[in-house]
């Protein structure tokens, strides 16, 4: 039986039930795959997979991106329990991660390879709050006035988790977890190209702190401006989380952050992250075809631009 998918009310995102993502046969994976690439994200209720299954589900759509030292550990924990199950407070390495993830963002672009999309499904949720929103970006530049279309066509940004947490108050040491790295920041185009769907889109969000060939005033009032605009509805969804829930985001052109909720309660998120395509992560854009002087990364081991 074919799956069902119903388009949410928004620009971007459908749910989709009828389907067992621990078992799926090829016909149906291509209707997943399929639905990806024109929704942008997909909501499917109550699958409950395990760390191993979520995992195969992910590789579906490409490599595993290793957020931990140890290439084996390939689905995280996004938590605030601590191994003795109590919660953890604001002196923990955590808490300023978790804070972080409730602004807007894409995930590791700060990296030289960003990501190709996010999974994360719900393993423990708060009474109120802890929401997950996603934010379609396709729809935020195709609802940009022409003037700033114009603008920002060949617009290049720096992105940095040293940048992005320094704003909000936190500096992080080199070396202490993932994306603190001394790699430099790379510099990616405002207006990214699907590489499937050849739709444009912002590429913007939290980690973006610095555009070539503006003061850096101008440059965070037009990301705020631009961020402002974006993340508004219809092009917004809200993820209220049953356990069991789990949703896959196209980090190409979607952007998501965690709504707050209360720490003392446990919030456990079970989080996957596709590697991005070396192929496409750092594509030119220019408009008139031109070489843009990109370097694509092949990896996240390389070097890009200092920071
Ligand atoms: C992430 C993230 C948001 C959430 O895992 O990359 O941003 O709702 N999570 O936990
Ligand atoms: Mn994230």
């Amino acid at each position: 039986m074919a799956p069902t998918i119903v388009p949410l009310d928004t620009t971007l995102g459908a749910t989709v039930t009828d389907i067992d993502l621990a078992s799926m046969d090829h016909a149906t994976w291509k209707c997943v795959e399929d639905a990806f690439h024109e929704y942008a994200a997909l909501i499917f209720p109550a699958q409950d997979l395990s760390a191993d299954e979520q995992v195969a589900f992910s590789l579906r759509f490409g490599k595993i991106e290793h957020l931990r030292a140890d290439p084996s550990v390939k689905s995280v924990s996004i938590s605030n329990q601590k191994p003795d199950g109590s919660v953890i407070g604001p002196d923990d390495a955590r808490f300023k991660t978790l804070r972080g993830n409730e602004g807007w963002h894409l995930d590791s672009t700060y990296m030289p390879l960003a990501a190709k999309a996010g999974v994360l499904s719900a393993k423990a949720v708060p009474s109120h709050g802890g929401e997950t929103e996603l934010a379609d970006m396709r729809a935020a530049y195709d609802a940009l006035d022409d003037a700033m279309k114009e603008r920002i066509a060949d617009l290049r940004a720096y992105h940095s988790l040293y940048a992005s947490q320094a704003k909000i108050g936190y500096v992080v040491e080199t070396g202490s977890g993932y994306g603190y790295h001394t790699k430099g920041a790379p510099l990616r185009p405002l207006v990214r190209v699907h590489p499937v769907t050849g739709r444009k889109s912002l590429c913007i969000g939290r980690h973006a702190y610095r555009i070539d060939g503006l003061d850096d005033d101008a440059a965070q009032g037009l990301l705020d401006e631009l961020l402002e605009f974006a993340c508004q509805p219809p092009r917004i969804h809200i993820q209220n989380w049953q356990p069991g829930d789990l949703i896959i985001w196209d980090n190409r052109c979607v952007m998501h952050r965690a709504r707050p909720y209360d720490f003392n309660e446990t919030r456990i998120m079970q989080a996957t992250r596709i590697a991005g395509d070396p192929a496409t992560d750092l594509a030119p854009t220019a408009r008139d075809g031109r070489a843009s002087g990109f370097k694509p990364a092949t990896t996240n081991e390389i070097e890009a631009p200092a920071f």
